[in-house]
């Protein structure tokens, strides 16, 4: 995927780091990790880290934006099995989620070509604000993907644009 973005866009600079671990040699005004790459971390102690390098490289008044998947989200819609088809290539795409332990698994079997797991983790909005507190940030806003409306208790997927605390 590095090599394609690099092909994309040959000025830009790449790096690959885990996020709960960031460390570049540079603060930024606005920081992004969109569509549901914190529900990769398996805990939200990780979450909690991620929250904190981030902070380290945000400028004063630099703001951070990420979204997440809600547990709302995998119990109504992480469920099943469905073949399909993306740039003429077939596959199944398999959908399980353990309420109890608010685990997701999405299984994409390509046949003889091989499977890929990804698992990911279910938090709530509030376990997000408690580690965001944690971290001294504050939150500016929270919306209900993909409109300006406030969360509620369907919400699938929730922004958050928070900054550090002056
Ligand atoms: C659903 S994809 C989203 C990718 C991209 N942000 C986008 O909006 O298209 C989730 C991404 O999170 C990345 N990811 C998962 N765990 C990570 C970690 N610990 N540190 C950095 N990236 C991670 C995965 O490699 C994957 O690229």
């Amino acid at each position: 995927m590095i090599k394609v973005a690099k092909n994309n866009f040959p000025k830009t600079n790449f790096y690959v780091q885990d996020m709960s671990k960031l460390k570049l040699d540079r603060k930024f005004d606005l920081i992004l990790c969109p569509f549901d790459s914190l529900n990769y971390l398996k805990n939200i102690k990780r979450v909690q880290q991620t929250f904190k390098k981030v902070g380290n490289h945000l400028n004063p008044d630099g703001i951070f934006i990420f979204d997440f998947n809600t547990p709302h989200l995998y119990i109504t819609k992480h469920k099943g099995t469905y073949d399909r088809e993306v740039s003429d290539v077939k596959f199944k795409h398999i959908c399980i989620y353990d309420k109890g332990k608010r685990i997701a698994k999405t299984i994409f079997d390509f046949g003889k070509k091989g499977r890929e797991i990804h698992t990911q983790q279910a938090y709530t909005k509030l376990e997000i604000i408690l580690a965001l507190r944690k971290e001294d940030f504050e939150i500016l806003d929270i919306y209900d993907s993909f409109e300006l409306d406030k969360p509620n208790k369907n919400s699938n997927r929730l922004f958050f644009v928070v900054r550090i605390k002056k």
